[in-house]
């Protein structure tokens, strides 16, 4: 009762000082950085917050932190505004607009500035579209701007928006072109390397491929292209463009060309005026290189090409259902805020800042037959483990990663494992690890393979992929019957804390995975091999609880008594209905995290302060105490209001400073749904 009183006060203070630093009002609360266009592993743009950044007055950044040149300006009866980014014009010098507030939701960041007499609200939609293939692999997200009067009276307005090269490439120096379809009603600039370089990154930027910044020809639309201070220039000088294309193709950072959008929204009063919008994205084709048997090479391509022939086509559809694509949105936001607000509120917080961020490292594909047309029975889903390191479909990143997909649609998660384990140093590059230089972690990952596959299957009820696999499972769970009880010393997930023997944590997947592969046995028919595993895994629990606790804890590793750690894999055990540990173990460790929590949560383990986001939130879905399970969340929510860091979410963090230790932006944070996964 006191703690749950006294934490309350500490996250009412925590809540204060964020906002204390802002002049506008935030909702849920100001994140360290506010996801504004985040689809994919390469259109991912985001507003650095910190301790509070308008959207006016700071350039929006890629998540690795490199500047995205995206610029907005509004004209209200004469005198000019920036509401989007830090552009600079010589001589020019328009006011910021005001940030009123910002809220964030499971697919949308809103803002609403006012410019002088008129407000200006900015919608950020970042779709997920958990049950349409082709929507989903869109790589697209939308902005859209209504004004309205603030002071009773009717003003004029017109609205600029433009992106720069930045956009193409990560490597400013590059030389690119570009050109402008204004042919029919959606007008579309598009620009690229002039050497692009496929299946190549640079610094995490994709070095192939077209940027795309649209708008619909309505509203007295202009156009132009051009250095960025003559073209901002023209709209500051006319609040209108000249259309005309700057044909003068040079590198990123020579003299900056732009490509800007403008439009006239004539006179606006006291009701919003009608959306002004655009869509911005990054298509390449194909998408991904991928290894199949015999150790070809085959090409991947967005699953959208199933239904389009050119991209100009998908932009048309994309903007062309804006309506549609937002009520879709409201309804899944509503549904997540729902969920999760029945939890706690800072528990949605954190869920909603998580969503776009997780599904924005993986892309949906898709294959071609031998005749040319697209295989779509042949669907893979891929994932960038993202800042690590660019591996693709890392096992032990999609494995915290798994609570996401198990809430928006446990099938993708059928199609990231069709296309593992571990598949290439280097996304999109799924080559494999030819070389034999993969990251060995064996019990990690055999246990986390076993977990995933009864996982999907519960949830689907689709007996395929165990099926198929059945042989694979069973060499898996071969070697967790041989290497679970006494682990050799080797590295878990958190391969950054180092190589233990006997750590607590790995025996608990170890032995949840034979108990998983039991059921899945059990599930084909095979009642030999499913009693097998079953009395294997009943005979290992009480070894390792015995081997392991001291002091009313479980050990970090066996036999150190003064050690212990989040023993998060103990969350399979219930997520699967295993139940391998009695809940007296469950009950044990709830009431020992309440006693080793730091301000920003409890330590990953005794080797250090730092803790993980997405190992805290799976320890939050397993313990036996709400009180204790608040606590956990209250820790994560700390930490993203603390006003200390501006990456996208970090999972990884100092539970005393409440500072980021490193890592942003992965999808690692799907495991933040854990506790609705269950
Ligand atoms: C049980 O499984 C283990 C590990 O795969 C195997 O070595 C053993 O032969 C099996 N026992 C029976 C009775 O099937
Ligand atoms: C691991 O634990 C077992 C059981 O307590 C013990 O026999 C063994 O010596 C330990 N190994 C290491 C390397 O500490």
């Amino acid at each position: 009762m006191g703690l749950l009183k006294l934490l309350s006060y500490a996250s009412l203070a925590l809540f204060a000082t964020g906002t204390a630093a802002t002049s506008w009002t935030a909702n849920p609360v100001n994140p360290p950085s506010v996801p504004l266009a985040v689809r994919t592993p390469y259109l991912s743009a985001w507003l650095p917050q910190g301790a509070g950044t308008s959207l006016a007055g700071a350039w929006p950044q890629f998540w690795t932190g490199s500047t995205l040149g995206w610029a907005g300006y509004v004209r209200v009866d004469g005198k000019t505004y920036t509401w989007l980014g830090d552009p600079v014009v010589p001589n020019l010098a328009p006011a910021l607009a005001t940030q009123k507030s910002m809220t964030y939701t499971s697919t949308q960041s809103t803002f609403v500035l006012s410019a002088g007499a008129v407000d200006l609200t900015v919608n950020f939609l970042s779709p997920v579209e958990a049950s349409d293939l082709v929507k989903q692999s869109t790589p697209f997200s939308y902005m859209a701007i209504t004004a309205k009067s603030n002071d009773g009276g009717s003003h004029s307005v017109q609205i600029y928006s433009d992106i720069s090269g930045e956009w193409a490439s990560g490597d400013t120096s590059q030389a690119i072109k570009w050109s402008t379809d204004t042919s029919s009603n959606v007008w579309t600039h598009q620009a690229q390397l002039q050497s692009p370089q496929v299946y190549t990154e640079y610094q995490d930027h994709t070095q192939y491929g077209a940027a795309y910044y649209s708008t619909q020809n309505s509203q007295s639309a202009t156009w132009q292209t051009g250095q960025d201070t003559v073209v901002r220039a023209q709209f500051l000088n006319n609040g209108k463009l000249s259309n005309v294309g700057d044909t003068n193709y040079r590198a990123v950072s020579n003299n900056w060309p732009v490509f800007a959008f403008a439009h006239d929204l004539g006179s606006v009063g006291t009701s919003a005026s009608s959306n002004t919008l655009y869509t911005v994205g990054h298509v390449r084709d194909p998408a991904i290189q991928y290894i199949t048997a015999g150790n070809n090479l085959q090409d991947r391509s967005a699953y959208f090409w199933t239904k389009y022939n050119t991209v100009q086509s998908l932009i048309s559809d994309f903007i062309g259902s804006y309506s549609t694509a937002l009520s879709a949105a409201n309804t899944f936001d509503n549904k997540v805020k729902n969920d999760a607000s029945a939890i706690s509120n800072n528990y949605y917080a954190v869920v909603a800042l998580s969503i776009r961020q997780a599904i924005g490292a993986t892309e949906i594909t898709v294959s071609k037959n031998s005749d040319g047309t697209w295989n779509t029975n042949d669907v893979l889903m891929f994932m960038k483990e993202i800042s690590s390191d660019g591996n693709v479909n890392t096992v032990d990143v999609i494995m915290p990663a798994w609570p996401v997909l198990l809430y928006l649609n446990p099938t993708w998660g059928k199609y990231l494992l069709l296309a593992v384990h571990d598949l290439g140093a280097s996304y999109p590059k799924a080559i494999g690890h030819n070389a034999g230089n993969d990251e060995k972690m064996p019990l990690e990952e055999c246990g986390n393979m076993l977990i995933m596959a009864l996982s999907y299957t519960q949830k689907s009820n689709d007996l395929s992929l165990v099926k198929t696999y059945t042989k694979l499972l069973e060499q898996w769970t071969g070697y967790l019957v041989q290497e679970a009880l006494i682990p050799a010393s080797q590295i878990s997930t958190d391969d950054f804390a180092g190589s233990l023997a006997n750590q607590t944590n790995l025996a608990i997947k170890g032995v949840v995975g034979i108990k998983a592969m039991s059921m899945i046995e059990g599930l084909l028919g095979n009642t030999a091999a499913q009693q097998n595993y079953s009395s294997i895994a009943s005979g290992y629990a009480p070894q390792i609880l015995n081997f392991a606790t001291a002091n009313n804890h479980l050990e970090l590793n066996y036999g150190a008594a003064n050690t212990w750690g989040l023993s998060y894999n103990l969350y399979a055990d219930k997520l699967l209905g295993t139940d391998v540990f009695p809940q007296s173990t469950f009950q044990m460790q709830t009431a020992w995290y309440n006693t080793v929590r730091n301000q920003y949560g409890v330590p990953l383990d005794t080797r250090h302060t730092y803790t993980k986001s997405d190992w805290q939130i799976w320890t939050a879905a397993l313990v036996t105490d709400t009180t204790v399970r608040n606590n956990l969340i209250d820790s994560v929510y700390a930490y993203i209001a603390d006003g200390k860091n501006n990456m996208p979410f970090s999972d990884w963090y100092d539970t005393e400073s409440g500072a980021s230790s490193g890592f942003r932006a992965r999808p690692v944070v799907g495991g933040h749904l854990a506790i609705l996964a269950l």
